[in-house]
């Protein structure tokens, strides 16, 4: 540290006092549509004060239009110079997008971004913690601690890569799966090395990656399987798991403790994410990133809601979480710690109760409120 000469002295942060060493991290971000500019400011303000709190970094912010709202009022989901501004970003805070009006000419949702940004940036690795945080029920009889896996799901290829590209008529419709052994090596060794950053299955400490799919019916799956056990074989110290995915769904519910990383394909990740994020207070209480090598964004599982939008029912915890695991992203570990450990704290004591329903039971600002007050001044 510079500093011109002059002694500081002792200083009580560990970090680098003088600007110029100070990390900046740029971040977008995509209000998005429904409850998303009411979660994203919620999270922002999260941000905000981790960072205050950190000291050692600098968030610079640059918000941008995108999803529905922003395919009705410009005729696409997210403008070219928005995808140059993610691609470029250090990383994406993105909010919930869509609307139920908002329809392509085929019936499909016109303002998604999966298409445009998962495919468009080659974010192949879709990471989706579930986790039972202390104070919410869970739908099983589990408490907090015995539920706590990542689903890894691959985010460019399987069933979705056929989005927009279905063929047939009106009597008959296909959409065609595909797997590529380029495409299984990079989301299985992305499994392997979140494995190697966790610390076990909840029942039993033991690093595990579950291999979930249909091999025992499609040959893509087939594919899936061979190339995971082959990429497996660099990882001896991670223990290797099959499942088929519908005996998977089941064990999800009635033995989740034992499973520690899953990894699947892309339209088998989306459903049984949402079923992991039944058994934990709901899909509003589950975050997720869409990472690649050049790119990343971060977002809460759950949709736009647009029902409960602007009525201040919304729960910011899953957009929140989504900021924390951006943190980590551009290696900001201790902030997103501290988010964690607020959100962990908030509903721990109680001032933060997730309702039946999924949502916070004194509203959404009253829930970013109790975050942030966990946080510190
Ligand atoms: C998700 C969502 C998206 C998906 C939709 C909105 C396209 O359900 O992120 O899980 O299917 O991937
Ligand atoms: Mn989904």
């Amino acid at each position: 540290m510079g500093g011109g000469g002059v002694d500081r002295g002792p200083t009580l942060t560990l970090h680098p006092v003088d600007g110029e060493s100070m990390k900046t991290h740029r971040i977008v971000t995509i209000p998005g549509d429904g409850i998303g500019p009411e979660v994203v400011e919620a999270a922002v303000r999260v941000l905000r004060r981790a960072q205050e709190i950190d000291a050692g970094f600098t968030l610079e912010f640059e918000e941008h239009d995108g999803g529905a709202g922003c395919y009705a009022r410009i005729g696409t989901a997210l403008s070219v110079d928005s995808v140059q501004a993610c691609r470029d970003a250090d990383a994406v805070l993105k909010g919930p997008v869509g609307l139920p009006s908002a329809r392509l000419a085929d019936g499909t949702e016109a303002g998604l971004l999966g298409g445009i940004l998962r495919l468009g940036l080659d974010l192949y690795a879709n990471v989706r913690p579930i986790l039972l945080w202390p104070g919410v029920r869970s739908a099983l009889a589990a408490a907090p601690g015995e539920i706590d896996y990542v689903i890894v799901r691959e985010n460019t290829e399987g069933l979705y890569l056929s989005r927009g590209r279905g063929v047939g008529n009106d009597d008959v419709m296909t959409d065609t799966l595909m797997v590529t052994r380029r495409g299984v090596e990079r989301i299985a060794r992305f499994a392997f090395e979140t494995a190697l950053k966790r610390r076990g299955a909840p029942s039993d400490g033991r690093t595990r990656v579950t291999c979930v799919d249909k091999s025992n019916v499609l040959r893509s799956f087939g594919l899936f399987r061979r190339v995971f056990q082959e990429v497996g074989e660099a990882y001896p110290t991670v223990e290797k798991d099959f499942l088929y995915a519908d005996a998977a769904a089941q064990a999800l519910v009635q033995t989740p403790q034992r499973f520690d990383v899953l990894v699947m394909e892309n339209f088998l990740g989306d459903i049984l994410s949402d079923l992991g994020g039944g058994t934990v207070g709901g899909i509003g209480m589950c975050p997720s990133g869409n990472i690649g090598e050049n790119a990343a964004y971060f977002e809460p599982v759950h949709g736009s809601a647009p029902d409960i939008a602007g009525r201040g029912f919304a729960n910011p915890c899953a957009q929140i979480l989504s900021a924390a695991m951006l943190l980590d992203h551009v290696g900001e570990t201790g902030a997103a710690g501290l988010i964690r450990r607020a959100v962990g704290a908030a509903l721990s004591d109680g001032t933060l109760v997730i309702g039946d329903a999924g949502r916070p039971t004194g509203g959404g600002r009253a829930a970013a409120e109790a975050v942030l007050d966990r946080l510190g001044p």
